[in-house]
């Protein structure tokens, strides 16, 4: 199975998320990870799964990110596997409740990923997920990369 993991990150916690989603997968699959800016439109072609992920920033994915989603040419991820990814927030680490609020209602960034693949024609296998950051520039919390790790099996048996 041929597998792209596109990923941008600012502080690295997306990085560290994508890294370990690539390595739990491991030398079965063929995977490459690889940093959004890095990554020409070519290299979506013969994919059987594209994974797609971002920090959330300001409820949305990275200009760069957004960019990459908007260059992949119409129908070109038809018959292809897509899943989408962000960090973001966990909401329990936020003191105001009113900045809670606002975060919760805004949205995240692996909603819209998920609509711009499908919209390229791409075959969505899994919901959206969002993976959880204590700060602004982190840490993960507790367990995410674990978490993370795991989803990835799973997204790659559906
Ligand atoms: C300018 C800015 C805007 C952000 N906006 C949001 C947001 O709307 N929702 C959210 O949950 N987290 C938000 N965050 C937290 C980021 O999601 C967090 O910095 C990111 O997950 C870290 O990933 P990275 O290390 O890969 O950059 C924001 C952070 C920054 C710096």
């Amino acid at each position: 199975m041929k597998v792209l993991i596109v990923y941008d990150s600012v502080f690295g916690n997306t990085e560290q998320i994508a890294q370990a989603m690539g390595n739990s997968l491991g030398s079965k699959e063929n995977v490459e990870t690889l940093r959004v800016n890095d990554v020409k439109i070519e290299k979506i072609t013969g994919l059987d799964l594209l994974i797609v992920g971002s920090p959330t920033r300001a409820f949305r994915p990275t200009k760069a990110i957004t960019n990459f989603l908007k260059r992949i040419p119409t129908n070109s991820l038809n018959g292809v596997k897509v899943a989408a990814f962000d960090t973001r927030f966990s909401l329990s680490s936020i003191k105001s409740s009113a900045i809670r609020f606002i975060v919760k209602t805004g949205g995240y960034a692996a909603k819209s990923i998920a609509n711009r693949l499908k919209k390229k024609g791409g075959d969505l296998i899994m919901p959206p997920e969002g993976f959880l950051v204590t700060g602004e520039e982190g840490p993960l919390k507790k367990g995410e990369l674990e978490r993370a790790a795991d989803w990835a099996k799973l997204v790659i048996k559906e």
